[in-house]
Order: C-alpha cells, then structure tokens, then sequence
C-alpha cells in the first residue's frame, strides 16, 4: 500500500491544508494526516476537537486517516510504516524552513520528504493568520471550510 502523510499542527486546518491532502488522496493509497500533540504552544482548539474537525472535513476523500502524535515525526513514521511526508511550499520562505528539516528528518530515519507546491489561491494562507483575521471581526469565508469558519465565530465571538 502507497501511504504518506501529512503533518501539521492544523489549530484550525485550512482550505490550502485540504488542498494538499486532497490532491496526496488522488496519489496515494492511504494519507494519514498526522496532528502534533504539543503542549508548549498555546492552541485555540484542543488535539481532539482538531482530530474531529479533521475527520469531517476529509471524509469525502475515503482513504484520509487522522491520527495524533508527539516527539519526532520520524518515529510516527516508522511506527505507522509510513515511507514518506508531503510538505506543502506555501513560498519561497517556506523551502528554507523546510529544506533543512526534510534532510534531517532523511538522515535521520531515511524517510522521504517530498514538496508539494500549495494552490496559489492558498499561497498567503496560514492558521495563525485566520486565527488572527477572525478574532478582529475579519471575514474568513472561503478561506477555511464551513465548519471551521462556524467553530471560529463560536470559540471568539460566541
Ligand atoms: O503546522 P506546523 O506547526 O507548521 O507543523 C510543523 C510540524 C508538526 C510538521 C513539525 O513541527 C514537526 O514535524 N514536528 C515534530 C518534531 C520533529 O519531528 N521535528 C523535526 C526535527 S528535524
């Protein structure tokens, strides 16, 4: 079986995360999006209620798994059998970060790191950044999928 996965705090998942695992979905057997549990970063929604959320969002593309995982991706890897991780680039910025990640993670564990070039349409888009937009009143429709959009009103302004 083809599997990869998809890593990612996702404190709320985007329309250019979607994007990503929806296009890794058409490729692969299986993608397993994979949430880090990381307690030193304040998040606005918990580990589960992202698993959730991520579990309904992606149902549509019957082969996306959502699974939680702390300490080093590398070891979720061997762990889940996973033979290598998509990252999108969202700009050039992006492979900087990533690049040196991708070949520690390579040398590591000898897992695979491949880059996938986000819609353009997605390209200025992080979670932080609707975060941010929603908590000032800001309009976040087509930027995030409906659900998220709704649980974003109701965590800030509700
Ligand atoms: O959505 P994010 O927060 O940009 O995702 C970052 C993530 C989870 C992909 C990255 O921080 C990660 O892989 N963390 C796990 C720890 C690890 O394996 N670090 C790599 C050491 S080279």
């Amino acid at each position: 079986m083809r599997r990869v996965v998809c890593p990612g705090s996702f404190d709320p998942v985007t329309n250019g995360h979607l994007d990503i695992v929806g296009r890794c979905a058409r490729l692969y057997d299986e993608v397993v999006v994979a949430v880090l549990i990381n307690v030193e970063k304040k998040s606005l929604f918990t580990v589960e209620e992202r698993i959730d959320i991520l579990q309904t969002v992606t149902k549509e593309y019957g082969n996306v798994r959502v699974e939680k995982f702390h300490g080093l991706l590398v070891d979720f890897c061997r762990q889940q059998g996973i033979p290598a991780i998509v990252k999108g680039i969202r700009v050039v910025s992006d492979f900087d970060y990533e690049l040196q990640m991708a070949q520690l993670n390579y040398r590591m564990s000898g897992v695979e790191t491949l880059f996938m070039p986000t819609n353009p349409e997605y390209s200025f888009l992080s979670s932080s950044r609707v975060k941010e937009i929603a908590r000032y009143g800001g309009d976040v429709a087509g930027l995030v999928p409906d659900l998220v959009h709704q649980l974003l009103l109701e965590r800030l302004h509700g």
